[in-house]
C-alpha cells in the first residue's frame, strides 16, 4: 500500500511558527514519525510539501494511479483553493484532510474548506497525531475495500 502525504505552506515553519496552535515539533520531527508509524504498519509513504499552490496541484497529480490514498494538509490554501479541490477529485483517490490546529474554533475565514468536499474524512486538533490517525483510517479503508 503506497501514501502520498502532502503538506502545504508554512508547514516547513513548524516548530516555529506559532506553537500555541501548531506546537513545538518541526517538520522533520513530524516527517520522521509519519515514516516511523509508517514502517510499523507497513505502508509505503511519500512525504511532500511546497508553499505553492500549483506544486500541491502536481503532487496530488502525480499520485494518480501510483498511490492507493493521499493524506493532506493544505495549511492556507484549504480555505482557498478551488484549484487543489479540483485536482484531488479529479484523481479520486480516498483522500483524508488533516489539520494540526482545531480549525473549527478558530477564525471565520479558515471555516471554509474546498478540499473537505473530496475528503473521505478529516482530522482536526489531534496535533501531528492527525497524520498517524489519517494513515490508519486510510489503512483500514483500503484494506477493508477492493484493495488488494
Ligand atoms: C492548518 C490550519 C490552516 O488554517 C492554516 O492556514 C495552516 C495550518 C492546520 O494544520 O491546523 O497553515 O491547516
Amino acid at each position: 500500500m503506497k501514501l502520498m502525504i502532502i503538506n502545504g505552506p508554512n508547514l516547513n515553519m513548524l516548530g516555529i511558527r506559532e506553537p500555541a496552535h501548531y506546537g513545538r515539533e518541526t517538520y522533520e520531527d513530524l516527517i520522521k514519525k509519519i515514516e516511523d508509524r509508517a514502517q510499523k504498519l507497513g505502508v509505503e509513504v511519500l512525504c511532500l510539501q511546497s508553499n505553492h499552490e500549483g506544486d500541491l496541484v502536481d503532487f496530488i497529480q502525480s499520485a494518480y494511479s501510483r498511490y492507493d490514498g493521499i493524506i493532506i494538509n493544505p495549511g492556507a490554501y484549504t480555505h482557498t483553493s478551488i484549484a487543489i479541490l479540483d485536482a484531488a477529485k479529479a484523481v479520486a483517490l480516498p483522500l483524508v484532510e488533516v489539520h494540526i490546529s482545531k480549525v473549527e474554533e478558530r477564525e471565520d475565514f479558515r471555516q471554509v474548506s474546498y478540499i473537505r468536499l473530496a475528503a473521505m474524512a478529516t482530522i482536526t486538533g489531534h496535533g501531528t497525531d492527525g497524520y498517524l490517525e489519517a494513515m490508519e483510517l486510510l489503512m483500514e479503508h483500503l484494506q477493508g475495500g477492493a484493495y488488494q
